[in-house]
């Protein structure tokens, strides 16, 4: 029996515990924000936190989210309401298939609890592992980073970057 920690609830697992975390959480406890993109590791559809961190699902066996704490889109939001990054995606109109956005948002969500500031190319960094095939990337970006000005109740005078999925950089 494999026990952990899924959006505040304890929860336990009985089946194999080579089973990817990915389908514990879709098919036992029947969340299906986090997608299945690749199943590689490769596109960041399947990204869920793990004690705080983002992680890709797909390949990652449940029996390592023994005894940690699991977080999905679905237990993002808060008491008060929608984490600051859901709002500003939806201010952002963010999304056009939807597909990738769980697991983007919930890239940039352990990237700001670790940089509540970041820069250009923290965001970067963070997300490179996070493919859009609808190149959705400047939308994102933008709402990372007006969630991080909220989040820091602090101007930020840098413009909306393209974001480059390579992780490089860069600026249109
Ligand atoms: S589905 Fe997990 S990284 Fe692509
Ligand atoms: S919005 Fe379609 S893949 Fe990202």
């Amino acid at each position: 029996m494999i026990a952990f920690t899924l959006n505040g609830q304890q929860v336990e697992f009985a089946g194999d515990p080579e089973t990817p975390l990915l389908w514990v959480v879709r098919d036992t406890f029947k969340l299906k924000g986090s997608k299945f993109g690749c199943g590689a590791g490769l596109c960041g559809a399947c990204t869920m936190h793990l004690n705080g961190k983002a992680i890709k699902t797909c390949v990652l066996p449940v029996t390592v989210a023994a005894g940690k704490t699991v977080t999905t889109i679905e237990g993002l939001a808060g008491d008060h309401g929608l984490h600051p990054l859901q709002t500003a995606w939806i201010t952002h109109n963010v999304p056009q298939c939807g597909y990738c956005q769980s697991g983007q948002i919930m890239a940039a969500a352990a990237l700001l609890e670790e940089t509540p500031t970041p820069s250009s190319v923290d965001i970067d960094r963070a997300l490179s592992g996070n493919i859009c095939r609808c190149g959705c990337y400047p939308r994102i970006k933008a709402a990372v980073l007006a969630a991080s000005n909220s989040e820091a109740g602090a101007g930020d005078d840098e413009p909306a970057l393209f974001y480059d999925a390579t992780g490089q950089g860069g600026q249109a």
